[in-house]
């Protein structure tokens, strides 16, 4: 069967667009403290399935499109997105990303991010994917070293998360043509 199109995959680990059913699993996944800790405040806390809901149509109404769901083993486990910048800054995208607790440190992660950057390298017209991960979050900055990204800077206590503050750590991955990345 052809795949359909905004699909790509590494085998093992698969990236698609998201289907409207997409919703509960996203809520039962992202509605974990655990995940949240590690992200803004802008995503909801706790994560009901209308949170998911509305976060899936603003997905699927972008063009070129941009945020995938993460599928392992024939299932939804996460979201791999990338945000384009503007103005001077619209040749860099944002990379993000969270998959549910159960199936963390099985290298899922990884997997999903090299096959957004191709995507994001190749049709989004970008030369730069950049993440900021909060300082303590280590997990995530390890996926981004496996992936090939550089530590590029520290933003000193650029980040107020739970009443904390903490350095946030930016990543970068640059197109590289003679790569064929
Ligand atoms: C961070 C996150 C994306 C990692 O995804 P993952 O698919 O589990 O990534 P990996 O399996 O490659 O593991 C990454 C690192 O986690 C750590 N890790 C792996 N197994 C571990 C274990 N059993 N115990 C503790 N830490 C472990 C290791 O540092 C590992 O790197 P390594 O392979 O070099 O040892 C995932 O934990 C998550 O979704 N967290 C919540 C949301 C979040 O942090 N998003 C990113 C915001 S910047």
């Amino acid at each position: 069967m052809k795949p359909s199109p905004l699909t790509f995959t590494d085998g093992v680990v698969t990236i698609r667009k998201f289907r409207r059913n997409d919703k509960f699993r996203m809520a039962e996944i992202a509605n974990n403290e655990k995940v949240a800790v590690n992200l803004r405040d802008a995503f909801p806390s706790p994560y009901s399935v209308e949170d998911a809901q509305k976060f899936i149509s603003m997905c699927l109404g972008q063009e070129p499109y941009q945020v995938f769901a993460i599928e392992y083993q024939g299932e939804y486990v996460g979201n791999v997105g990338l945000h384009r910048q503007n103005d001077v800054y619209r040749k860099t995208a944002e990379l993000g990303y969270f998959i549910g607790e159960a199936y963390w440190h099985k290298g899922i992660t990884p997997r999903a991010v090299n096959l957004i950057c191709e995507y994001g390298f190749r049709e989004l017209d970008v030369i730069k994917i950049f993440s900021g991960v909060f300082s303590f979050n280590t997990a995530s900055q390890r996926v981004l070293e496996k992936c090939g990204f550089e530590r590029e800077a520290v933003l000193k206590n650029a980040v107020i998360k739970n009443g904390k503050i903490w350095d946030e750590i930016r990543y970068a991955k640059h197109f590289s043509p003679l790569a064929g990345s």
